[in-house]
């Protein structure tokens, strides 16, 4: 509560004072003009009453000049102003840092506290104590009706009736008469209320015990006050002069270096933040799903290969080459190069064969293949054209199959039109498992524990089809905060036509299942529209923050 008032020096002495040295090279306040924005805090504030910057630079250097020294930057005038108040000494702040990074000045911080009442302490200073009031409201002796109880509650309100009355009679301020008071003296003191007034107007108290009872008793409270003493620095001078940020070439041509000051380098300033790279909520749970798998055994597979032949991506899987999915309206076609190489003779001609005419038991879909179809490439539409060529290679490896657990996570590209929940690329999360007599059983055991591990405990399977697996099933599970089944994949057991063309042993089974990893990222991101996730809608601001999730923890 430091107003502009002359008991500045007083006040300070009575102030506990904590003096420290600043640096001039940490006062962080290099910049050779001194923003007046950064003053300008407290819109309420009168702005119209500091003295700008200037200003106060030029008194400050000038009362230097003449005194050498300014112990109390309170006590500076500048434009007819005391620079006595908390925003005075923020401008005087601006200005010392600067002045100081040019080692004009040095100089210290010192903190004082003093103190202010509380509204109870205003109260208290403006009508007196409870008992003051107490013994106010009350007749002198022998000059009226005795007041009792309930009527000086009356007076001066149930409070300081309660408190009060019994201070005032411990004090023998007051005296009982019959059933109620009267005065017993004739003009008490007010102690506390004389001290509350002290505190008002100069901020604090002689005897700091009695600071400390008043403080207890929530009548006052501190306040911390920052003011700055002030000395001539190494490079002192009127006048502030322009400083070099940077030694240019023209300088050096025309000697001017030799005479210009510099400014020096503040080597203390926090450097930019660096810019982190941050991974996609995408990559988040990719990672998550990478984990599982090879916690559980399995290897991954190459996918870093967006173009496929039709081929790998339908015919070797068995899809029909007159299937619906391979129209345009749902594949994406590549012109250039109009054709993929050719694949490997002999597989190629057991893959036409089984679905011209059949084999392995199966009677093959009995409609003309073609070889142009074959050879067409496409952006492939599913990652299971990769577990295809794997599990082709897998059978013909050296030293002979041997049973496997393979996964992917990666890109996928269907002619969709984008909405909501469609995008014409998103991510398959893939998995195929390759042993002796494997059934539909270890499929759904496998799913079981798979997706125990990613928080889903309550699957269902529904019968499905897939030209390339048989029996085929849709995964659902349980979503405890919707409430509902909710579908997340597709799987099932690769049919013989597909397998053992490839060259696999009779007795080999595998099975595989393929989901989006952009639905279990949307669910556990809370992201309603997929546009938002992936492409030029996405906020980058958003990919920073997003925690790293985990799969384990299920969805609430
Ligand atoms: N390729 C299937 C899809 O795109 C997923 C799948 C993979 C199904 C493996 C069965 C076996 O939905």
């Amino acid at each position: 509560m430091f107003e502009r008032s002359s008991s500045i020096s007083k006040s300070r002495a009575l102030s506990t004072i904590t003096v420290s040295r600043i640096s001039d090279r940490s006062s962080g306040f290099f910049g050779s003009q001194i923003s007046t924005a950064f003053f300008i805090r407290n819109p309420a504030m009168t702005t119209a009453t500091l003295p700008s910057a200037d200003n106060l630079q030029a008194t400050i250097l000038q009362t230097l000049d003449k005194h050498a020294e300014i112990p109390d930057t309170r006590e500076i005038e500048c434009g007819g102003v005391r620079m006595a108040g908390s925003d005075e000494q923020n401008l005087v702040r601006g200005v010392l840092g600067s002045l100081a990074s040019k080692e004009m000045i040095e100089y210290s911080q010192i903190t004082t506290t003093s103190f202010e009442t509380t509204p109870e302490g205003s109260g208290i200073a403006a009508s007196g104590s409870h008992e003051y009031r107490v013994w106010a409201a009350l007749p002198a002796k022998g000059q009226g009706e005795p007041v009792g109880v309930p009527e000086l509650k009356k007076l001066v309100g149930d409070e300081a009736a309660k408190v009060g009355q019994g201070k005032a009679f411990k004090n023998k301020w007051i005296a009982k008469e019959g059933s109620g008071f009267v005065r017993a003296i004739e003009s008490p003191v007010d102690e506390t209320a004389d001290q509350l007034r002290t505190i008002q107007t100069s901020g604090n108290l002689e005897d700091q015990s009695v600071v400390k009872d008043l403080q207890k008793r929530k009548l006052i409270q501190p306040r911390k006050h920052i003011h700055y003493s002030v000395k001539k620095g190494p490079n002192f001078a009127t006048e502030v002069k322009e400083l070099e940020t940077d030694l240019t070439v023209e300088m050096l041509q025309s000697g001017a270096w030799k005479d210009a000051s510099f400014k020096l380098y503040n080597f203390a300033a926090a450097g930019q933040p660096t810019e982190g790279g941050a991974l996609h909520p995408l990559l988040k749970v990719r990672e998550e799903f990478r984990n599982i798998f090879f916690e559980m055994g399995f290897t991954e597979m190459p996918t870093n290969q967006f173009v496929e032949s039709c081929f790998w991506n339908f015919d070797a899987m068995f899809v029909p080459q007159q299937h619906p999915a391979r129209e345009v309206q749902d594949t994406f076609y590549i012109k250039d190069p109009p054709q993929a190489l050719e694949p490997e003779r002999q597989y190629y001609e057991r893959v036409r064969n089984v679905h011209e005419i059949g084999g392995y038991g199966s009677i093959g879909y009995r409609a003309p293949f073609s070889d142009t179809e074959s050879q067409k490439l496409v952006l492939r539409t599913h990652t299971t054209s990769v577990s295809t060529a794997m599990l082709a290679k897998i059978a013909n490896q050296p030293g002979g199959f041997k049973p496997a657990k393979m996964f992917s996570i990666d890109r996928v590209f269907r002619n969709e039109t984008a909405d909501a929940t469609h995008l014409a690329e998103f991510h398959q999360v893939e998995g195929v498992v390759a042993d002796y007599n494997i059934t539909l059983g270890d499929l759904i055991g496998f799913m079981q524990e798979f997706y125990a591990k990613t928080g889903n405990h309550k699957l269902r399977f529904k019968p499905a089809y897939n030209p390339y697996t048989e029996p085929s099933m849709e995964v659902f599970s349980w979503h405890e905060g919707h409430k509902k089944w909710i579908e997340i994949a597709n799987s099932g057991m690769f049919r013989p036509e597909m397998l053992e063309p490839m060259g696999l042993p009779k007795g080999v089974r595998v099975l595989g299942w393929g989901m989006s990893l952009e639905r279990p990222t949307m669910i556990k991101y809370k992201i309603q529209d997929i546009r938002t996730l992936v492409g030029h809608k996405t906020d980058l601001a958003q990919v920073k923050v997003r925690p790293a999730v985990r799969l384990e923890k299920g969805d609430d």
